[in-house]
């Protein structure tokens, strides 16, 4: 195989991806939790093509947005005038640069590395100037068919809506996914014309003048089609993300994850989890969420982007962009908000909500409680009925809760306020005002008892009659 410095990569998505009656644009769209351009660049990253160009077009500024500038180029295609053209558009950027370059269309989710290797590696090997990656389809009607000569050898391709009846019947797909000699392309694409029923240029037109010219065409015929599949419409973005969503489940099942139900758990591509994790049914890891071991995470457990440590349950709870620590019971409808960090063996339990709440460990609020805008000490107990006042109408405040706190049933913590260490706040108190550590606050009517009242009040209603 080539060094890896000669090979570049080109990624098609300037298109509007008309069939997906969206307004974003195709690539755009996400298959589980990420655009398929990046899954598409992704495959790319990972045999050692630093930098992919993506051609961008139609609403380009969203796709370019959500790309890492870092990790990719970009070339522009104001006009989405067919695949060729877009290529056109990359070719300044690959000028001067022999040796290979990788074309894909950005709507290939689940194109994998080890499948472009296999191609490129196919392509060194065979000294040819194009290999297309294809499959045989029992269904191939909208794709380009692979047309080949008397000798088996490949002499072009034509799209489905150019074929006749009997290039129809041919099984053989074109994937669209390239490794290309790179002077030879950029030789030819400009001698492309628009001689289809779109009118457009077509990149797989490069193939028969590489034919013609007496240049190797190669195939690598891939037999797992899911991982060229294109996809056009929304129900194959649908299909395309089962599918993915099924190999990500079992990437992590064959590396000690304990899913439960398959059918109803959904992991995101970045989603990292220790072993002998169970994952409970109808829950959703998204983002870059990280999961320790021994963790029980669900059922109906909703987690974004959020960290779990080893040995914790979370039981249906949303926690987005939230830190739980080790050995915590999160749940059952708890709801950990953004900047919020649960130290190690906490409990926090139902209808509890934190946010930007930092606790240290061994941290208990188990019920009903809301802790906003705060700091809670380590061995603290939060309880039910807690409210943290962060917002007095106009600004935030923070509350600060010592370290061995006992914060009774329905207590008002009015912010900006702290409670020293070791202090007790009394059940159904308004705090106001800072507490010293070790003391005792009560902010509430002292009880008044009138003995005998109600049997007084119950002999004068009967004298009255009433
Ligand atoms: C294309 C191939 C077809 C192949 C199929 C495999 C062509 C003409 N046809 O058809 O042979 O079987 O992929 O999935 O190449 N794009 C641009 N600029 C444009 C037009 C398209 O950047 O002017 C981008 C699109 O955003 C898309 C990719 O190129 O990511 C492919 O275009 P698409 O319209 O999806 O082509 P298909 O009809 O799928
Ligand atoms: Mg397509």
């Amino acid at each position: 195989m080539q060094s890896q410095s000669s090979l570049a990569g080109v990624i098609l998505a300037a298109g509007k991806g008309t069939r997906m009656k969206s307004d974003l644009p195709k690539c755009l769209h996400t298959v589980c939790g990420l655009p398929m351009a990046e899954l598409v660049g992704r495959a790319m990253h990972e045999i050692g093509i630093a930098k992919p160009v993506v051609v961008v077009g139609h609403k380009g500024e969203s796709l370019q947005a959500a790309l890492d500038t870092d990790r990719y180029d970009f070339a522009w295609q104001n006009e989405q005038l067919g695949t060729a053209h877009a290529t056109m558009m990359a070719a300044p950027m690959l000028d001067g640069k022999s040796g290979s370059v990788v074309v894909s269309p950005g709507d290939v989710p689940l194109l994998s590395a080890e499948a472009l290797r296999e191609l490129v590696t196919k392509h060194h090997d065979s000294g040819a100037k194009a290999t297309i990656g294809t499959c045989i389809l029992n269904d191939p009607s909208g794709y380009g068919r692979i047309i080949r000569d008397s000798d088996g050898k490949v002499c072009g391709i034509v799209e489905h809506r150019d074929a006749s009846p009997e290039e129809r019947k041919i099984s053989e797909i074109n994937s669209a996914v390239y490794c290309f000699d790179s002077e030879t392309l950029l030789r030819l694409l400009p001698t492309i014309e628009p001689n289809n029923d779109q009118g457009e240029f077509y990149l797989p037109d490069v193939i028969k003048k590489i034919y013609d010219e007496g240049g190797l065409v190669e195939t690598l015929v891939y037999d797992d089609f899911f991982v060229f599949q294109g996809v056009n419409d929304p129900w194959q973005l649908a299909m395309a993300g089962k599918e993915l969503r099924t190999r990500i489940l079992k990437h992590h099942a064959l590396l000690g994850t304990l899913i439960v139900d398959p059918d109803t758990t959904y992991i995101g591509a970045d989603v990292k989890i220790g072993s002998q994790t169970v994952i409970h049914p109808m829950t959703t890891l998204e983002g870059t969420t990280v999961i320790g071991s021994n963790c029980h995470i669900g059922p109906l457990s909703v987690l974004v982007s959020s960290v779990v440590g080893d040995g914790s349950t979370v039981l249906m709870s949303h926690v987005n962009r939230g830190e739980i620590g080790e050995d915590c019971r999160v749940g059952p409808y708890s709801h950990i908000r953004p900047k919020s960090k649960i130290g190690n063996h906490c409990k926090i339990g139902n209808f509890v909500e934190l946010k930007n709440a930092a606790l240290g460990d061994s941290v208990a609020a188990g019920h009903l409680a809301y802790v906003g805008d705060a700091v809670v000490g380590s061995g603290t107990n939060v309880g039910a009925g807690t409210i943290t006042c962060n917002y007095d109408g106009v600004d935030k405040h923070m509350t600060h809760i010592g370290e061995n706190v006992f914060v009774g049933s329905n207590s008002t913590l009015v912010a900006p306020v702290a409670i020293g260490d070791g202090a007790y706040v009394g059940a159904g108190s308004v705090i106001t005002n800072s507490v010293a550590a070790d003391a005792l606050a009560l902010g509430r009517a002292r009880q008044v008892e009138k003995p005998e009242w109600a049997s007084r009040r119950r002999k004068k209603r009967q004298q009255s009659g009433s």
